[in-house]
């Protein structure tokens, strides 16, 4: 057997099985200090030297909640990535801080006002009795393939009102820009990985910036009509942040839910009791149990800030210009916090989980749909096929980033 490593900045560590990540998040929260990682600089790739990790739960709220010192600037990536990607890719608003990041925030959140998400609502029930006709007729073997990944890509084309002719296309795309997982042993693999993820990203910007342009003149019932036009105030995304925003959400808004509904089957399956206490009231279990899959699965793992003046954090000093690393993994599992943080527990409240992120100006924009992703989804597999379950262990992409599910086999 391979010895284990705690060092979070090698990819080692992000290979190893969850239970020997986690036991090493534990020492770190013990330690009276965050730790510093060195990082190796990568031409091309990767800049920064070395982050600081916030693993504690009372660390990783306060950075959170500090946004104007612990900066989003001029990335939250981790690694960090260089500066060409973007000038290439133009900035995200999970990128940026304010005034710049609340002025995106306010004209995007168009997408997720009650009347939006009324509409969308229809669009995802409809989805998820689809995609379980397609499981009753093809009897698929995959869950990955076959439910978790098709619910969210197909919700937040149904948002943006990609029409049916493209939504091919904008698959293709999506599953190339997610071959590079963040962390890669062999450089020109990584390289080459990284040129297919970056071109398939830009076809991606350059089809939703022809949309934009044709629902400019011919403005439709749907998000990129309302991204593109002028609302009362004057704000309307230009098409570059246009592009940025459709990327932003594919990133932010679809493996994350994909991975959630995937954990939450495994969940499940692992924990009978769970599933039975949850089956017994569905409508009064799931809104805890949901909040519970996403702290123990904690499908975002960490978020990166950059500290923009000398300061104290519970009592740690950081200087200008420190990386800290908000690793949501470890804060979810503090026992200083959640008790017995290891079970999986649907019923557990209060539930001050930082799986959407910690509070503050950054907090995940589309928690409430993931939330609702989730429950309808469960509620169509567990009422037409009750006795479904996942069958085996879940295959993990390595990244550092997200805790992905590539694969799960089910039966029912
Ligand atoms: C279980 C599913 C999800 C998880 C675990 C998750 C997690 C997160 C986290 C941790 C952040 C905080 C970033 C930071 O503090 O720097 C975030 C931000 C964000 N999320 Fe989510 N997310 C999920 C689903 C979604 C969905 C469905 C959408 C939209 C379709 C979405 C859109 C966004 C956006 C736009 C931001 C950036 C907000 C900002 O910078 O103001 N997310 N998410």
């Amino acid at each position: 057997m391979n010895p284990t490593t705690d060092d979070l900045a090698d990819l080692a560590f992000w290979t190893q099985p969850p239970q020997v990540r986690l036991a090493a998040f534990a020492r770190l929260r013990e330690l009276p200090e965050p730790r510093f990682f060195a990082e190796r600089r990568v031409p091309l790739l990767r800049s920064g030297t070395g982050f600081h990790a916030l693993v504690r739960h009372a660390d990783v709220v306060e950075a959170s909640r500090r946004p104007t010192v612990f900066s989003s600037e001029p990335s939250v990536s981790s690694p960090q990535p260089p500066g060409w990607v973007r000038h290439v890719f133009g900035e995200a608003m999970v990128d940026m801080d304010d005034p710049r990041h609340a002025r995106l925030r306010r004209i995007v959140a168009r997408a997720f006002t009650p009347r939006m998400l009324a509409k969308t609502e229809e669009d995802l029930r409809r989805t998820a009795a689809e995609i379980v006709d397609d499981v009753l007729a093809r009897r698929p073997r995959d869950f990955v393939a076959a439910v978790a990944a098709r619910l969210p890509i197909a919700v937040i084309c149904d948002m943006m009102g990609i029409p049916g002719e493209l939504r091919s296309e904008v698959h293709r795309h999506v599953d190339t820009s997610t071959e590079y997982s963040g962390v890669r042993s062999d450089v020109l693999r990584a390289l080459r990985m990284g040129v297919r993820n970056a071109s398939a990203l830009m076809s991606l910007q350059r089809l939703v910036i022809r949309l934009g342009r044709r629902r400019r003149d011919e403005p439709s019932d749907d998000l990129v009509s309302a991204l593109v036009h002028a609302n009362v105030d004057g704000e309307r995304l230009t098409a570059r942040e246009l592009g940025s925003f459709f990327t932003l959400l594919l990133v932010a808004g679809n493996e994350t839910t994909r991975n959630a509904i995937a954990h939450g089957l495994h969940l499940l399956s692992v924990h009978p009791e769970q599933r039975e206490l949850l089956l017994s009231d569905y409508d009064r279990h799931i809104p805890t149990a949901v909040e519970e899959i996403v702290r123990h699965a904690t499908p975002i793992m960490q978020f990166r800030r950059t500290v923009t003046e000398d300061c104290d954090l519970n009592g740690h000093a950081f200087r200008r210009g420190d990386r800290v690393a908000l690793l949501y993994v470890s804060a979810n599992r503090d026992g200083s916090v959640f008790t017995a943080p290891d079970a999986f527990d649907i019923t557990r409240s209060p539930n001050p989980h930082v799986g959407f992120g910690g509070p503050g100006p950054h907090f995940c924009l589309g928690a409430h749909l993931a939330r609702r992703e989730i429950t309808v989804i469960f509620r169509e597999l567990f009422t037409r096929l009750p006795g479904i379950r996942a069958v085996g262990e879940p295959e993990h992409p390595p990244s550092n980033f997200d805790n992905g599910v590539r694969r799960l086999g089910f039966d029912f």
